[in-house]
């Protein structure tokens, strides 16, 4: 069904994260079009007000009060923080509006069943931001699949490997680094993301059990190198030495993470090296690595047994030289492997009339690449645009009922993990 008027939206937590999916309105402007934002920052106001061009009395100092008002848009983008989403969303939900809103989309599975209530009680769309489906790479491997070439999955293997500096802003030194302040862990807050895909590469097919093990290999206290002060730039000999000394990490590399490490300097126009300097003398980012507060796993292996007998594992592991989430699917009649970065898939069939035993096939996706986690973010807006209109859903589309498994897995993994890995059930009748 054509589109003939777009859909409204307002901003809830007009932060990084939302902002990006609300740009997709000054690109297709006959699609969406963001009308108002709710954020207890003033500043993140008025700059949504300007960008986007709706008028101050469609400014709301929270979500809660965005719902106190009669419906005025058709859509909410909710990009507040993890533990947050729970909070923001259910009265919202009641006010009737569909959502786009951000993973993990519930941090407890008591959340996530408020939320699924909710959903269905007011007849909502709800679409969580999932944006590696929408990604070439994945879709082709769905496509894959679902045309029945490889035959029945017996095995799925990922991993997500989290670069050092990836793994240092965000889950050593930055918000996701301690589980009591973020509520999230890390493999929540990072893979929630990989565990989707494997649920929705494995179609119907539910987890039965799950068990996982995982702890913090490097940045404890007894680990740090002899001599090693508290801040990087304020006490510290080592600082032009140490991997993760902050000037090498960010000052010296100052848009790395620029969203994360220089957030107390969004308000300045044009940041200075000084400002930047000033900046680590105090915030986070300019702590010892070894010497923070934090509490989430660095490193966490997941093993998932299917209904049908199928397997899945999970690696993800912080630290890495490089980010990269490698995959094989394995079926009775072909596999197939790639890493993501390389926008290459490699597909093998069983061939048994074949010398080496199989045929391949190698698709290079690297003409289809685009911005914004490999074209996802958009893809994913659009689709959320779509799905909004029209009740139809994609191949890939999340809308929130199909984010539960994945969802489930992770809440199941970590439990399993805080109990020295003892496999648990998964029981999908509440849902
Ligand atoms: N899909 C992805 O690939 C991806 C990538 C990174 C982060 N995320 C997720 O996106 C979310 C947002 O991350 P971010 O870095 O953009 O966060 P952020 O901190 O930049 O933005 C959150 C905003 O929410 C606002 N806020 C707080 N309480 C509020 C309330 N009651 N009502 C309305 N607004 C409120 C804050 O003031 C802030 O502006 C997180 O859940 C994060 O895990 C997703």
């Amino acid at each position: 069904m054509a589109q003939t008027q777009p859909v409204t939206a307002v901003i809830v937590g007009g932060g990084h994260r939302a902002i990006i999916y609300g740009d997709y309105s000054l690109k297709h402007p006959d699609e969406l079009k963001i009308v108002g934002i709710a954020d207890p920052m003033a500043e993140r106001r008025q700059m949504a007000m300007a960008r986007y061009g709706f008028p101050p009395e469609n400014c709301f100092a929270s979500a809660q009060e965005l719902a106190a008002r009669p419906k005025f848009a058709d859509a909410v983008i909710n990009g507040t923080m993890d533990h947050q989403h729970y909070e923001t969303s259910l009265p919202l939900l009641r006010r009737g509006y569909d959502m786009l809103l951000e993973k993990p989309f519930a941090v407890s599975e008591a959340e996530m069943k408020a939320l699924i209530r909710a959903v269905k009680e007011n007849g909502c769309r709800v679409m969580v931001c999932h944006v590696l489906r929408y990604t070439p790479f994945y879709r082709e491997i769905k496509r894959r699949i679902l045309s029945g070439e490889l035959g029945e999955i017996i095995n799925i293997q990922m991993a997500e490997h989290v670069s050092y500096h990836h793994l240092s802003t965000s889950y050593v030194r930055g918000k996701w680094a301690n589980s009591d302040r973020c509520k999230t862990s890390m493999l929540l807050a990072k893979s929630c993301h990989d565990i989707d895909i494997m649920m929705w590469l494995m179609g119907d097919v539910k987890p039965r059990t799950v068990s996982s093990v995982g702890g913090i290999f490097q940045f404890r206290p007894e680990n740090a190198p002899k001599g090693a002060g508290t801040r990087c730039l304020v006490d510290c000999p080592l600082v032009d030495t140490c991997r993760y000394s902050a000037k090498k990490l960010y000052f010296e590399h100052p848009n790395r993470w620029e969203c994360y490490v220089w957030s107390e300097l969004e308000h300045l126009e044009n940041a200075t090296d000084e400002d930047r300097w000033n900046s680590l003398l105090r915030s986070p980012y300019g702590r010892c690595i070894y010497q923070c507060d934090n509490n989430v796993v660095d490193h966490q292996s997941v093993l998932v047994n299917f209904e049908n007998g199928a397997t899945g594992t999970h690696n993800m592991i912080g630290g890495s030289a490089r980010s990269a989430r490698p995959i094989h699917v394995i079926g009775t009649k072909g596999e197939l492997e790639g890493v993501f970065e390389d926008e290459v898939i490699t597909v093998r069939k069983i061939a048994a009339e074949e010398e080496s035993g199989f045929v391949t096939e190698t698709v290079d996706l690297s003409a289809a690449g685009a911005e914004g986690h490999g074209g996802g973010d958009d893809a994913l807006t659009a689709d959320f645009v779509r799905y909004v209109s029209t009740g139809e859903q994609s191949i890939s589309c999340t809308a929130i009922e199909n984010s539960i498994a994945g969802h489930l897995t992770v809440f199941h993994a970590d439990q399993s993990r805080e109990n020295g890995g003892i496999p648990v059930a998964c029981d999908f009748s509440a849902y």
